[in-house]
């Protein structure tokens, strides 16, 4: 079992386990923790699937989880339930079930405990970490948010066994964003492991979540609520969450985010941000996950979803380009630089 610890200035701090074992003994778990303390479950039925869990609230994951009529529900079940000051949330599922659970936690009684079982390698990488909680409004995603911090996260790779391909590839594509971006460690082992990761091997991929989540720790803990630093993390979304809104949602985040970096990799050699070789690199890694240069949206279907972006500031956006393998800058950029080789 490894550990790691998240301490940022001004949010809670948060112990990361990553182990074996959980998932084949997730009942055995949850019975602990409803001994040690009183406890909601809420939890995604898919997730869980063949393992006996009792929970006190189901919801199906995706963003129809993150809706604010679920989080009324959410908030009336604990009221329901009765869950007191000393409580805690546990949140078994993929992203949408932690970033609502996350923030049911934050406004019930003003405050109670959260743990985290993420399920799916979006969750295990980046969204468990962190602290941001949300649920969308029809006018935009993630609109509504806290910053609330689990005070556990347990990680079992096991969970993706049962993954769709899909989600899977959603979850590698927020794993190439740190290593192209941040990690270059990581890269190697993602060049080097390539076959075992695409196979779901569980050591393969628990080392992948143990330097995606070391280098968000870092950037959390130095940048806790998105001053500057943390939009590194960003790397490739601006395209990605524009592909990702033009598509209805239909198409899964990290996938949307992979495009995006193919473009902020071509956009950077083009600037030169990056070098050659290195942005050869870049785009050879993601091809290896199987991520092409994509057909894109016309950039006046682009412009509307970057104009609306909540990031964007005046005519200029905050681009993220990576430099090199394992390293990116923000540079400011006008909408129209950004664009450019889109068409
Ligand atoms: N809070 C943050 O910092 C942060 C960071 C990144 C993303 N997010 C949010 O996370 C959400 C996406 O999360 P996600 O990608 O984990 O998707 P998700 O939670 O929507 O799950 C994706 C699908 O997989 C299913 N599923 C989950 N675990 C499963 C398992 N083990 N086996 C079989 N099926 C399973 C779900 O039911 C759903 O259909 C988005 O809403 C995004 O905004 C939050
Ligand atoms: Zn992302």
């Amino acid at each position: 079992m490894l550990r790691l610890h998240c301490h940022p200035d001004g949010l809670a701090s948060t112990i990361v386990e990553i182990g074996p074992d959980l998932r084949s003994r997730l009942t055995e778990f949850v019975i602990a923790l409803r001994a040690e303390r009183p406890c909601f479950v809420l939890a995604d039925p898919r997730a869980v699937v063949g393992l006996g869990l009792e929970a006190d609230l189901w919801v199906e994951g995706g963003e129809s989880a993150k809706t604010w009529p679920q989080l009324g529900a959410t908030l009336e079940a604990l009221a329901a339930h009765q869950l007191d000051r000393a409580g805690v949330v546990v949140a078994i599922g993929g992203g949408s079930l932690g970033d609502l659970g996350g923030l049911a936690a934050s406004l019930w009684l003003r405050g109670v405990g959260l743990v985290m079982v993420p399920t799916t390698l979006l969750s295990m990488v980046d969204s468990s970490v962190g602290g941001k909680t949300a649920v969308n409004l029809p006018r935009g995603k993630n609109l509504v948010g806290t910053f609330w911090s689990a005070e556990r996260v347990r990680i079992d790779p096991e969970f993706l066994t049962t993954l769709p391909e899909p989600e899977y590839r959603s979850g590698l594509g927020e794993v190439l964003k740190v290593a192209i971006g941040l990690d270059a460690e990581l890269a190697e082992h993602c060049e080097r492991a390539h076959a075992a990761l695409l196979a779901r091997d569980a050591d393969a991929v628990g080392i992948a979540v143990q330097r995606c989540l070391e280098a968000k720790i870092r950037i959390v803990e130095a940048d806790p609520r998105e001053g500057g630093l943390r939009r590194l993390l960003n790397l490739g979304h601006t395209l990605g969450h524009a592909l990702e809104a033009d598509s209805g949602y239909a198409i899964p985040h990290g996938i949307t985010v992979a495009r995006g970096i193919y473009h902020v990799l071509e956009l950077a050699e083009r600037t030169g941000h990056c070098g050659a070789a290195d942005a050869a690199r870049g785009r050879r890694l993601l091809e290896r996950f199987g991520f092409e240069a994509h057909e894109v949206p016309a950039a006046m279907v682009l412009r509307n979803y970057l104009v609306q972006d909540k990031k964007r500031q005046g005519a200029r956006i905050h681009a993220v380009l990576p430099t090199g393998i394992g390293s990116s800058k923000v540079v400011s950029m006008d909408l129209d630089g950004f664009l450019q080789g889109i068409d």
